[in-house]
């Protein structure tokens, strides 16, 4: 409790990290979306914000409380449309009269996720949709932002992603391998952006989280629990996120690039914790060999 109490203080102690910046914030579709924890605590930080989403989830989500509670504009944008992006940068850059510093891709999708189909069965057209909308869309940003040359130097461009991308977990499907490429892209674009106009590009690879995206896993509440019960900190939630987030978009982290950071309490690095070992023995005394 003494702990929890410390740590609101902290929290609250840090304020304006994010003055006189403006960002550009994609993914918010409802209260529960990561990208919404972002949008608010950036916000509190001082900055000012487009917000955008897909047509369908604009019309579907409660963008619009959001953009009312923070003050922001809605721009609808599909991100995997190049003619949707240029037009949100240029609108944007025109909304805040000046260069953007910051840009969240909190975006995912996976039509054989939703549609429950194995890996092993993978549908290929829906596949291509997987990668298209989970990790090009984020090469599509990146390259519309610098072809406009919309965000200003040292700013930052964050994309979630999962620890999937290391390591196989049974039921994410072909989202693992679109967060591989994302993780890829940020490497290889963050080399190009950072050399040329000092931009840092990262990833935060977050717990698993309940969301929209993420009920849609399959076996989802196991993984969360697992992975709550792996990870000495336990599993970080959408606040953490944020908070993870927001520092990466401010000035105090202007050397950090090209990076994937855990936020996840620890569990990308554990093999197996001690209650795991107990209970596995325990498993063997309930169904002893035959
Ligand atoms: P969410 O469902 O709230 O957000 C996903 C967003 O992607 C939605 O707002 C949706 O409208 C948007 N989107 C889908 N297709 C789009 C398109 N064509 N153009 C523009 N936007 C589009 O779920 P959540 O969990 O907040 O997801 C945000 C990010 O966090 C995703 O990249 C997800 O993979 C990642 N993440 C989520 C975890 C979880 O367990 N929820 C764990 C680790 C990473």
């Amino acid at each position: 409790m003494t702990l929890f109490k410390n740590q609101l203080t902290i929290r609250n102690m840090v304020t304006n990290l994010l003055e006189g910046k403006k960002g550009i914030i994609f993914g918010a579709l409802n209260d529960k979306s990561i990208a919404w924890h972002v949008a608010e605590k950036a916000h509190a930080q001082g900055a000012r914000l487009v917000l955008t989403n897909a047509p369908v989830a604009v019309r579907m989500g409660t963008i619009g409380e959001l953009a009312d509670k923070t003050g922001s504009i809605v721009i609808t944008a599909d991100a995997t449309s190049m003619k949707d992006l240029e037009e949100l940068f240029a609108k944007s850059l025109e909304h805040f009269q000046g260069k953007i510093d910051f840009v969240l891709h909190s975006i995912g999708m996976s039509p054989n996720v939703r549609k429950g189909i194995p890996y092993a069965e993978t549908n290929y057209e829906n596949m291509l949709k997987t990668l298209d909308i989970s990790a090009l869309s984020f090469h599509r940003i990146l390259q519309t932002a610098y072809k406009l040359d919309a965000i200003t130097e040292w700013g930052s461009v964050v994309a979630l992603t999962y620890v999937a991308a290391q390591r196989t977990l049974a039921g994410y499907n072909d989202m693992g391998d679109a967060k591989a490429l994302l993780e890829s892209i940020a490497r290889s674009f963050g080399y190009i952006y950072g050399k040329e106009k000092h931009v840092r590009v990262n990833t935060v690879s977050q717990s698993p989280t309940a969301t929209t995206a993420g009920s849609g896993i399959a076996g989802f509440d196991s993984l969360v629990d697992f992975s709550d019960r792996m990870s000495p900190l336990g599993n970080a939630d959408a606040a953490d996120c944020a908070d993870v987030c927001i520092t990466l978009f401010s000035d105090l982290t202007k050397k950090i690039t090209m990076q994937n950071i855990f936020n996840d309490g620890g569990f990308s690095s554990m093999g197996m914790s001690q209650r795991a070992i107990e209970q596995y023995r325990k498993s063997f005394e309930e169904c002893p060999d035959k």
